[in-house]
């Protein structure tokens, strides 16, 4: 059982954070109906009513750090999407065995051995940091322990560093402000300031901007990388944005940091003369309460909003908003996704996870209409081809801003292969 505490984030943000990280799993479902699994069940699995095992999936996301908030919301879009199918797929009861990535890549490998070792978990998912991923990818590989990432959007998993054993249902890095780039040349600017943290995300963040900003006619006069989940004062890197004189600022931020940088970017009096366009992320659900007016004007590139008007993602806002009152983030969006993404392959092997070429190959050839649009993994690169849409933060009717679509760029595919056009 989950025992939930509070810790505070900031002035008035509390968080619930899960004591079972350390201490173990989480028998997800109630007992149902069970039928006889093909598969063998590993030392300690659980045998459930029936005598099917139940399913082990080791969720490896950040539970303290600056990306708390993003791995609360994954495992509640997990929750939501288990609980809608009865906790059970093909006989086997669900058990989530949840683990603190802690943002901190030895941390997460450590993590990562002890649930495929010890705890010999029959898939994996989670990882929120694009350096744990790069981290934990030939451990994974090695152990051949299929992992369905649900938000790091490191370039090399889909690329370099491509593992037949991982699959992405997020997004990658630099996919998100692919379309921006363009789109913020000929609306807001043709001088621009680049900002982000100094790791993976932020750099290819960055270089999936300037991609088609410089391409369209772009100069880019600066950028600056502050030190990641380290910064929390963004005086000295504000100073240097100001003296650059730029006509626009791009920035990737997501968490405490996106909190922390917008707010200091209106205090510091830069909202009002260089406008600041993002990735998504800086102005999610996660944030928007905390940054308020500071927020209203941005305009972001992301594959969500959760404003979409479709029936799918209508029915996933008023389920969530019902179970956890308050309104979905894109990585609740994600790890909602993800489940899904899971179960889909898992029904194609009648929940054998022993065979892993059949739950490649099953996985391979998943596709469903998501809250966020289609979804449709690409099999040469297991990286999503997906709707980029363009926001811009309104007050909404009751006053409190959010994302507003004005756009959308159709069809948007894995980093890698659009670099290579
Ligand atoms: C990443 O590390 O890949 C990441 C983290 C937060 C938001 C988006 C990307």
């Amino acid at each position: 059982m989950d025992r939930i505490t509070k810790i505070k984030i900031g002035r008035r943000k509390f968080l619930r954070v899960s004591a079972m990280v350390a201490a173990g799993g989480v028998l997800l479902a109630a007992c149902g109906d069970t039928v006889s699994p093909t598969n063998t069940p590993a030392a300690g699995t659980t045998t459930v009513a029936g005598g099917a095992t139940s399913l082990k999936l080791g969720v490896l996301l950040p539970f303290s750090g600056v990306y708390t908030q993003l791995g609360l919301d994954i495992v509640d879009g997990m929750n939501l999407y288990f609980e809608s199918i009865g906790g059970v797929v093909a006989g086997r009861k669900i058990e989530l065995l949840k683990e603190d990535e802690e943002n901190d890549p030895q941390a997460a490998l450590r993590k990562t051995k002890k649930l495929i070792e010890s705890d010999k978990v029959d898939l994996l998912t989670g990882i929120v940091s694009s350096a744990v991923a790069l981290g934990i990818r030939d451990t994974v590989d090695q152990a051949k322990t299929i992992l369905v990432i649900s938000n790091a959007g490191a370039k090399d998993i889909t690329g370099a560093r491509f593992s037949k054993y991982i699959f992405r249902t997020s997004f990658s890095n630099g996919q998100v402000p692919y379309p921006l780039g363009e789109w913020a040349y000929k609306n807001v600017g043709k001088k621009i300031f680049m900002t982000a943290p100094d790791y993976a995300a932020g750099r290819e963040s960055v270089e999936g901007f300037k991609a088609t900003f410089v391409k369209a006619g772009g100069t880019v006069v600066g950028e600056v990388y502050p030190p990641f989940g380290k910064t929390s004062d963004y005086a000295p890197f504000l100073t240097q944005i100001q003296q650059a004189k730029p006509e626009a600022v791009y920035a990737f931020y997501s968490g405490t940091e996106a909190v922390n940088f917008v707010k200091q970017y209106e205090q510091f009096g830069l909202k009002k003369d260089i406008p600041l366009v993002a990735a998504g992320f800086i102005v999610e659900q996660d944030t928007l309460p905390a940054l308020g007016g500071a927020a209203l004007g941005i305009k972001s590139t992301l594959h969500y909003a959760d404003s979409l008007d479709t029936p799918e993602n209508k029915k996933f806002v008023a389920d969530f908003t019902s179970k956890y009152k308050r309104t979905p983030t894109t990585f609740a969006l994600q790890g909602f996704d993800s489940a899904r993404f899971i179960v889909e392959g898992l029904k194609v092997v009648n929940g054998d996870t022993t065979n892993k070429e059949n739950l490649v190959k099953a996985l391979e050839g998943v596709k469903f209409i998501s809250p966020r649009g289609p979804l449709e993994i690409d099999p040469t690169n297991h990286g999503l081809t997906q709707n980029i849409y363009l926001r811009d933060v309104v007050a909404g009717s009751d006053g409190k801003p959010m994302n507003k679509v004005i756009s959308t760029f159709e069809k948007i595919q894995d980093i890698n292969t659009l670099l290579k056009n």
